[in-house]
């Protein structure tokens, strides 16, 4: 899931490289790269393998030598296949320089194209799977190929999904792309006298107004001002051009110091935003304008299966369980990278939806594909509009959170769980499940969640002792029931993500079977406990950790007044109905992970070995 750019023009297109570079580097900061064809008509590649100085050291390097270039391709790695370094960043090149590429994807026959060339005598210069495109369709070239049949026979050659960019010294005044699969996105756009290849529309915005996706199987040359598309055969292709959204801007920080506390703090107004155009205070109804399914089509659906992955799963879990307690559907969620291969029974009848902000998770799209084929109706439930995921769903629910640039999500959870709970309420409304007072009173509900998300945030200084406390620890305990266990296992996750402290999320009833064993004081255990209808069996839970010499951390309810005298500390949320709770216990433990990551000193925004978007499984 690396990023790529690529620019051909009238300007040296260096710094315009490395600014599309910043834009895409969330997909991954192992290493970064660039190649430019110069003056002279050779290839020249800068690169770096610094973990996250890469960009900023490339910068450096590029500067102090003054390389020029109207053409060139650059590339943000993950890596895959390789450890990170300086020879396993991207773009790669054939021995004879001809040609250098820049890949994202993963090759999954690569020990056996390596074998052979190794055995053809070709010399590796890297552990990639990536720098084998390079050689192959270096071959190509020297038999008087051009670079995209090149480039189109060499991934003949290869399995798996991915996309291609590169420059050849044969034909110095274009780039060429290509794309095979769903290994996140290439989109490709022009202006007057320059034309650009981005894995994300976000790094193409100051540039151009519209953009073609590239889909799998199809191959692109730019040049300057203009680009044509191909099908693999060689048969020109009329592309679909999409007005990009000039809104969208690249976020900046503004005053946080992070974009993490940024996208934390922006969680009210993401939910307003989510709310917006679908519930209506006046009417007191919930609208979904964006389903068009008829009322029988809808009463017609016997299973909803969400799919998702990361935080996004637990989004997902915690629609599922909204679904099946109001709309009175069979409900469950499930990762996709389990779905998608162990072939499940689902059909017609089946509503699937995923989850995934990006629109382009490789595991998530798989799983799209999968139910697509069985005849399964989707909605995905997004923020790229744009994306893969959007063109493979029947519907989509825009969840309109704005740009998250922090690679662990925030407040895009919270708004797939806004967008999953209005549409749990339209299902249960058109399967005449609930009636309209209590479609009112829920609306009513729903509008003062951003009150009261804020209301939670402005406690924020609660969490910060805790936070110091819990950093001295290696291990800790996530616990919760029904629809506060997506919430203690988002809770664990992104205290791993962020903080790199061991935490597992765990359902409380289930501790006596195994965890129980682990108890003790060297391992504290964090509780969402608001008063619902499984506060008694929480409070048990407690104390069984408290009688094994555990620390609890407790999640409550402004109310309670039963906890701070058990547990060991207390972060108070504001009292709420019950089906609110999971987005006001969600605040607080996103803030221990970003507190305890700040006090031990990581970056939140760029944790080590992730990435935001995941474009290979
Ligand atoms: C990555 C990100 C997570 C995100 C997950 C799913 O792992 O680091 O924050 O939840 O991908 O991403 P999606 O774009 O499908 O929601």
């Amino acid at each position: 899931m690396c990023g790529l750019f690529a620019y051909v023009g009238s300007v040296n297109a260096v710094p315009i490289l490395l600014d599309g570079l910043r834009s895409v580097e969330y997909r991954g900061y192992d290493s970064a790269g660039i190649s430019v064809i110069t003056e002279s008509g050779s290839i020249e590649t800068r690169k770096r393998g610094d973990h996250k100085a890469s960009l900023n050291n490339l910068h450096s390097a590029v500067t102090d030598d003054q390389l020029f270039g109207l053409v060139g391709i650059g590339h943000t790695r993950w890596a895959t296949h390789g450890v990170v370094n300086h020879a396993n960043s991207h773009p790669h090149s054939s021995v004879d320089g001809s040609i250098s590429i820049a890949h994202n994807g993963i090759i999954e026959n690569f020990l056996d194209i390596r074998d052979e060339l190794l055995d053809s005598g070709v010399e590796l210069s890297s552990e990639t799977d990536s720098e084998v495109i390079a050689h192959l369709a270096g071959n190509y070239l020297a038999t008087g190929h051009s670079l995209r049949d090149s480039l189109v026979k060499t991934v003949g050659q290869l399995k798996g999904n991915m996309v291609v960019i590169a420059v050849a010294t044969s034909e110095p005044s274009k780039v060429v792309g290509l794309r095979l699969g769903n290994a996140g996105g290439i989109v490709v756009g022009k202006n007057e006298d320059s034309a650009f290849m981005a894995s994300d529309t976000v790094a193409l915005l100051s540039h151009t107004a519209e953009v073609v996706y590239l889909e799998s199987g199809q191959v692109v040359e730019i040049e300057s001002g203009s680009f044509r598309l191909f099908d693999f055969n060689g048969k020109p292709i009329e592309g679909k051009s999409v007005k990009t959204d000039q809104s969208f801007r690249a976020a900046q920080k503004g005053k946080y110091p992070d974009f993490m506390s940024k996208e934390i703090a922006e969680q009210p107004e993401a939910i307003q935003r989510a709310i917006a155009g679908r519930v209506n205070l006046v009417s007191g109804e919930l609208e979904m304008p964006e389903i068009t399914l008829s009322a029988n089509q809808i009463r017609s659906i016997d299973r909803v299966l969400i799919t998702g992955m990361g935080t996004s799963l637990h989004a997902g879990m915690f629609g599922a369980s909204m679904i099946e307690s109001l709309a009175r559907i069979p409900a469950s969620a499930e990762n996709s990278s389990e779905l998608r291969y162990r072939n499940p029974v689902i059909g017609s009848n089946t509503l699937i939806i995923a989850v995934t902000q990006s629109g382009e998770t490789a595991d998530t799209l798989a799983a799209m594909e999968y139910a697509s084929q069985q005849g399964s109706c989707q909605i995905a439930v997004l923020e790229q509009e744009g994306s893969q995921a959007a063109r493979i769903a029947d519907f989509t629910l825009p969840i309109h959170a704005g740009q998250e640039i922090g690679v662990a999500s925030t407040k895009t959870m919270i708004a797939s769980m806004t967008t999953l709970l209005e549409l749990s309420i339209f299902l249960a409304r058109v399967r005449s499940v609930i009636d309209v007072d209590r479609v009112k009173q829920l609306v009513e509900q729903i509008s003062t969640l951003p009150s009261l998300v804020a209301s939670t945030l402005d406690r924020n200084g609660e969490t910060s002792d805790v936070a110091k406390h819990l950093a001295k620890f290696t291990d800790l305990l996530y616990l919760g029931r029904g629809s506060q266990l997506p919430i203690a296992l988002e809770g664990a996750l992104k205290m791993k993500e962020l903080a790199y402290i061991h935490a597992e999320g765990y359902p409380a009833g289930e501790m006596k079977h195994g965890v129980n064993a682990l108890l003790g004081a060297d391992m504290p255990t964090v509780v969402c406990a608001p008063n619902n209808h499984l506060y008694e069996k929480m409070l048990s839970n407690i104390s069984e950790v408290k009688a094994r010499g555990g620390e609890v951390m407790a999640i409550v309810s402004d109310s309670d007044d039963t906890l701070e005298r058990i547990v060991d500390q207390v972060i108070r949320i504001p009292d709420c109905s019950e089906f609110l709770q999971p987005f006001l216990t969600l605040v607080p433990l996103q803030l221990l992970a970003y507190t305890t990551a700040l006090e031990l000193g990581r970056d939140p925004d760029q944790p080590r070995n992730l990435a935001k978007t995941v474009t290979v499984e």
